[in-house]
């Protein structure tokens, strides 16, 4: 039976680095260092250069994922987004990546599901390869949200940070067992009843609106342990496994208090939990491909692991994906 492996991954950072001294310093925020480590983890953030754009960063991580998973860019025949601070609102970012990586053929298309937008993608590309629409997928999640960002709120302009991670799934063959290589199955939700306290308000629908992102903290936080455990074990009862089978976690890193929950819950040591919150802030949905791209650039993830994705984000949406490098 047909099964989509994860052939490649590749990241990109904007050369611009803020730590979170400079955000008191530079950019005025009444904030301090220790508040921010204290409560997020957060250390320092990248931000996107004037004129750097999602499609730009998008590219230079498919590039490096293509790179590293020894593919030319000429067998991709599908590329997927997920991005919420799109180049604009069309053509889609991906139709952009496309034209700068030189591709003419396929398709390409845009996901927009926040922070759990790259997890959207990967269930969505492995869904197209196992039906025989694509062979070879490029699988980005790239973010500005520095421009989305309301700096004068800093109970939310320090959390953020700007980025680019991208996989490169390819067709593969197993036999339906958990021991196979590849993606093992992808689990996602949604709940709009909780729309309200993670959103970017504005927009072309609006009454009216900043067009920059608003959060109720708290509340987000009070959902986000509960529904990502959950998710995670929903896929791991999905498979016949348990907690004891995953070799990394790979979660959104959005607060590396969530993070470590999360790894109590799913009783992981923390050597097994896959942290770059501290270098790279919340990158929303490039924070998973990017923490996947700097695991394997360590050599950390062998082949055979099983890793499990999960991330959430504003909707409410959530999911999680298994895979086995
Ligand atoms: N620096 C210094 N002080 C601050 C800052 C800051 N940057 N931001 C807020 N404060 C102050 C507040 O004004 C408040 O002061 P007061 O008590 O005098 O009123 C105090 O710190 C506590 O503020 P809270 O908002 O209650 O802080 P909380 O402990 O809830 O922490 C945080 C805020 C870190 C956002 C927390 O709610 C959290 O981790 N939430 C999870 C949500 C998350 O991580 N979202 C990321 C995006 S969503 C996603 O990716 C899924």
């Amino acid at each position: 039976m047909m099964r989509s492996l994860i052939a490649g991954c590749g990241g990109y950072l904007p050369e611009r680095c803020v730590p979170n001294a400079a955000l008191a310093a530079e950019f005025g925020i009444e904030t301090s260092d220790e508040w921010i480590v204290e409560r997020t983890g957060i250390r320092q953030r990248h931000i996107a250069a004037p004129g750097e754009t999602a499609s730009a960063m998008g590219s230079a991580a498919a590039r490096q994922a293509l790179e590293r998973a020894g593919i030319e860019v000429s067998a991709v025949d599908a590329i997927i987004v997920a991005t919420a601070t799109p180049d604009s609102a069309f053509p889609a970012t991906a139709v952009r990546i496309q034209q700068q990586l030189g591709i003419t053929r396929g398709f390409a298309f845009d996901i927009a599901a926040a922070c759990t937008g790259f997890v959207y993608a990967l269930s969505v590309a492995d869904a197209m390869i196992r039906t025989g629409q694509a062979r070879c997928a490029l699988v980005i999640g790239t973010e500005v949200f520095s421009r989305i960002l309301d700096w004068t709120d800093r109970g939310t302009c320090v959390l953020f940070g700007d980025g680019a991670g991208a996989v490169v799934v390819t067709a593969g063959e197993g036999e339906g067992k958990s021991t196979d290589r590849g993606i093992l199955s992808t689990h996602l939700h949604s709940d709009g009843r909780h729309g309200d306290i993670l959103l970017v308000d504005g927009g072309a629908g609006s009454t009216g609106g900043t067009g920059l992102l608003r959060m109720a903290g708290k509340e987000v936080f009070r959902h986000a342990v509960s529904k990502l455990a959950a998710v995670v074990d929903e896929a791991l009862a999905a498979n016949g496994l348990g907690h004891g089978d995953i070799r990394w976690l790979v979660p959104h890193q959005a607060n590396l208090r969530i993070i470590e929950a999360m790894g109590r819950k799913l009783n992981l040591p923390r050597e097994r939990v896959v942290v770059t919150v501290g270098q790279h802030a919340n990158t929303s949905a490039a924070s998973i491909p990017l923490a996947l791209a700097d695991a394997a650039g360590r050599g950390m993830i062998e082949r055979g692991d099983l890793v499990a994705l999960e991330a959430i984000g504003g909707g409410l949406t959530w999911g999680a994906a298994l895979v086995r490098f």
